[in-house]
This record gives C-alpha cells, structure tokens and sequence, in this order.
C-alpha cells in the first residue's frame, strides 16, 4: 500500500493555527493563516481514526471520504495577497495539518483574480494498487467528493467558489512542478468578502520546490489508466447543451429541516459499515431534503447543464412503496419497478449488504455521450466528477438529517444496466451510493 500522505520535503513548513472555529457563523477572519486552517480543517483535514482488530494498527480518517480510505486527491493551493500570508504556491499536508510552501511570490494560472485558486490533483497508483483499472474512476469519484467538500466549507465561511476543468493539463503540471505521479484534475477558485485580503506581494517567484515523498518502493503501471488519462486531456473547448428535463409523477413532500451546524457535521460524516435493518424507516420529508441537496447547483465549467440522475431502490421509505424510481431535478419521483429490491441492490453492488439493509440506495446513471458530445473525451472525467460531488452532499446531508451513508464504488456495471433496462445511449452506471441507519463500528476510536 503507497503511503497516503504526499509530503514535499526541504521546502519551508507554515504552520495552520490548531483548532480554527467552525466556519458556520461567517466571520472575517483576521489573517490569512487563520482562514486557509478553517477551510482545510473543515475539507481535508483528519478528522477521526480507526483500529485494525487484529493487529490494533491506528490509520486516519479525513472529512473527505476515499475509496478504500486510499485518498489519491492532494490539495495544492495558490494565494495571492491573502492577508499576513506570503503568496506563493502551497501543498496541504494533512498529518500535520501544515502547508508546504513550494513557492512564493507571485503565482498566477488562472486568468482570474481570485486570492486563493485550488489545484487538486490525483495520485492514481495509490488507488490502482487495489483497485487495478477501475481505480481510475474512484480517483474520479474522489475528486468529485473532495471539491464539495472544499467549496461547502468555502461556502460556509462566506465565499464564492468557481471549479474549472478546461485546463491544458501539462502546462499546469509545469507551471506547479508537480511530482510526476500527480495529475492535476481541478481548479477551484475561491472569492468574496469574507477572504482576509490585502494588496498582492508582487514580484518574480522564488522557488522551494521540495522533493516529493516516495510512497512506495515499487509502481505497476496499468496501461487502461494511463490511456483514459492521456485520451481525457483536454484537446478542445466546448459548449454545454440543455440536460434532459422532465419530472417524475410522484411529488415529494417539503424538504425536512435540520438544525445541525455545517463544522459539526462535515467532521462527524462518516461511511457506514453497514446498515440497520428491520423495520426502521426514514421519512419522506428527510429523503426529500437529501435530494434537494443533491440537485443544488454546482458552480464549474464543466457543470452547467447535470450529466447524471439518480435512480433509487427504496427499501423502507415512509409513504413510497419499495420499488425503484427514477428521480427528476425538476422535481418528483418516477416508479420504474415495483416490489422488494433489498436483494437486488445488494447483489447489484457486489454483494454488499449494505445496499440492502440502507433505507435507500441508489445508481448514478451517467450521460457520457452527452458529456462526450459536448466535452469531447474530457467529459469522462466531469461525469465522475459529478457523480463524487453529488454523492458528497448526499452523504452530508443524510449525516445532518441523523443518517448515515456510504459510496459504493464497486457494481457490477452491466448487470445494472440489465436490471434498469437502460441502453446503452440513455448512459452508464457510475457510481452507486446508500443512505440508512448505520450499525456500530468497532474499529473507530471513541
Ligand atoms: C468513490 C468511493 C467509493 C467507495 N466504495 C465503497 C464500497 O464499494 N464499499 C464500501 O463499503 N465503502 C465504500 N466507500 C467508502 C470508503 O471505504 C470510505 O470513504 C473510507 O473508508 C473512508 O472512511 P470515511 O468515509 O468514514 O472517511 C467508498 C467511498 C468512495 C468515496
């Protein structure tokens, strides 16, 4: 297993002030320093820890999930006249909760004004290890997961956020130095009036660089990741055509409320193991606000028109028989299949259980032809990343809501297409998702 934090070493260390307030109430804070530890302490940052039974190993967990807790996202980041903060060009380090400085002075990629732009990329070998070819579309997945998780808390804290995915894909590689295992896979640029802002450093750039960890002695390279990443780099502009509208038949009730403080819950999220069974039910009203919040805008370049809609095998849902149904953004449920899908869900997802003891759980059903019309072969990457981001605000909002949720990256793709009977130019399944009661884990610390 490759080691899970990436640290660029001999370069200098900034240190993010310990135990920054949760970033519900917007306040200005007073440096620079103090707003980049509230946004990464509330997106990236380690958040709990876990136990192996057996051997009584400790390993972390973050506020962003990861598929297999292998975290292939590292998040770079690029300030400029961010208050009593040097500007410059940074790597996150999350096991210490620093920031790596591999460049100061002035650092511009993006034609934007923006004080602090993002650059997240992935390190595919940290998934592939496990995960062979198919790791490249949890790396995907992941990066989807990881930009909500940086612009909700963003949001939170009172600012704009902007995901870019056209980008040259080499230039920034050159422009940030990154480590040749790192490929960089969004922006996110960050504004608004709660950015402690002053005016830029100014001047030529002098370089730390650093040298890059090695997380493993030895690499496999997998061929089908390495060709889907070349064919996916960006060869043309594009232009984003309607979605396809419609609504469902059955209407949803209002949204239910939640009253938990956004820093409560984005550090407490976590994937469940497992899923109560039995008679427990969810309500309609909590199901209608975790799609609500599944169908809120995304702010990107690659996002205007959804690529991907949701299918639900509801199990126990007050009101809703148990069936499958498609959902519509523009509101409602559409039944496509009646009776008890527990056993369905399950086996359709490998075998999980999970998917069969959740109240719900769902297939993320991708366009990709659309994406591919539109986007050229780039548009493989913003379907996932979509399917990642929206299954973050499903996972946030059933943890507001007193559920918990788990990703599921592993189905059996064309058996799902089977079950749903959905042909090949209605798209793909991409991602799978469950939202329910969890059952105890053991092996998390307290
Ligand atoms: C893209 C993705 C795919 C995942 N696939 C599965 C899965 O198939 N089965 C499962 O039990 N958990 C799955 N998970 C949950 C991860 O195992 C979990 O996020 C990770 O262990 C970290 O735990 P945390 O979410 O509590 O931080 C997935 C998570 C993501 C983000």
């Amino acid at each position: 297993m490759p080691d899970p934090f990436r640290h660029y070493e001999g370069v200098p260390l900034l240190d993010l002030p310990a135990d920054p307030p949760s970033p519900q109430v917007p306040t200005l804070a007073p440096d620079g320093a103090a707003f980049l530890s509230q946004l990464l302490f509330y997106s990236a940052a380690i958040s709990a820890s876990k136990r192996v039974p057996s051997t009584g190993a400790k390993y972390a967990l973050r506020v962003n999930p990861s598929s297999g807790n292998l975290h292939p996202t590292e998040f770079h980041f690029i300030t400029r006249g961010l208050n009593r903060w040097p500007d410059g060009l940074y790597h996150y380090r999350p096991s210490s909760h620093m920031a790596e400085q591999r460049a100061r002075g002035d650092f511009k990629i993006t034609s934007s004004d923006a004080p602090v732009v993002f650059v997240l990329t992935s390190i595919a070998w940290r998934e592939a290890w496990k995960y062979r070819s198919r790791a490249y579309r949890y790396c995907l997945h992941d990066m989807g997961h990881a930009w909500q998780a940086l612009v909700l808390a963003a949001h939170a804290s009172g600012c704009e956020s902007f995901a870019i995915g056209q980008f040259a894909d080499d230039s920034l590689v050159e422009a940030c130095r990154l480590n040749e295992d790192e490929w960089p896979m969004l922006l996110v640029e960050l504004r608004g009036p709660s950015i402690p802002v002053r005016t830029p450093d100014g001047g030529e750039t002098v370089w730390f660089g650093g040298r890059a960890n090695s997380l493993s002695p030895e690499v496999i390279r997998y061929p089908a990741i390495d060709g889907i990443h070349a064919a996916t780099k960006l060869t043309r502009l594009a232009e984003t055509e309607p979605a396809l509208a419609g609504s469902g038949e059955i209407p949803l009730p209002p949204p239910a409320a939640s009253t938990r403080a956004f820093g409560d819950v984005v550090r407490a999220r976590r994937s469940a193991l497992d899923f109560r069974g039995g008679d427990l039910t969810m309500s309609q009203a909590q199901l209608s606000a975790i799609l609500a919040a599944s169908a809120q805008p995304f702010f990107a370049d690659f996002a205007r028109a959804r690529l991907v809609q949701l299918y639900l095998y509801v199990h126990r849902v007050d009101g809703l028989k148990p069936g499958v149904y498609r959902h519509w953004q523009d509101g409602g449920l559409e039944r496509i299949k009646s009776g008890d899908q527990r056993v369905a869900a399950a086996g359709l997802s490998l075998g999980q259980a999970l998917a069969g003891n959740a109240c719900v759980a769902f297939s993320m059903i991708a366009d990709l032809d659309r994406a591919a019309r539109v986007f050229g072969d780039r548009g493989y990457r913003y379907a996932h990343f979509e399917a990642g981001a929206v299954g973050h605000r499903l996972y946030l909002a059933a943890e507001a809501h007193g559920l918990g949720a788990t990703g599921i990256g592993a189905f059996f793709d064309d058996q799902v297409h089977r079950y749903l009977e959905i042909a090949p130019e209605q798209g793909q399944v991409i991602y799978h998702f469950a939202i329910g009661y969890p059952v105890h884990d053991p092996r998390l610390d307290a």
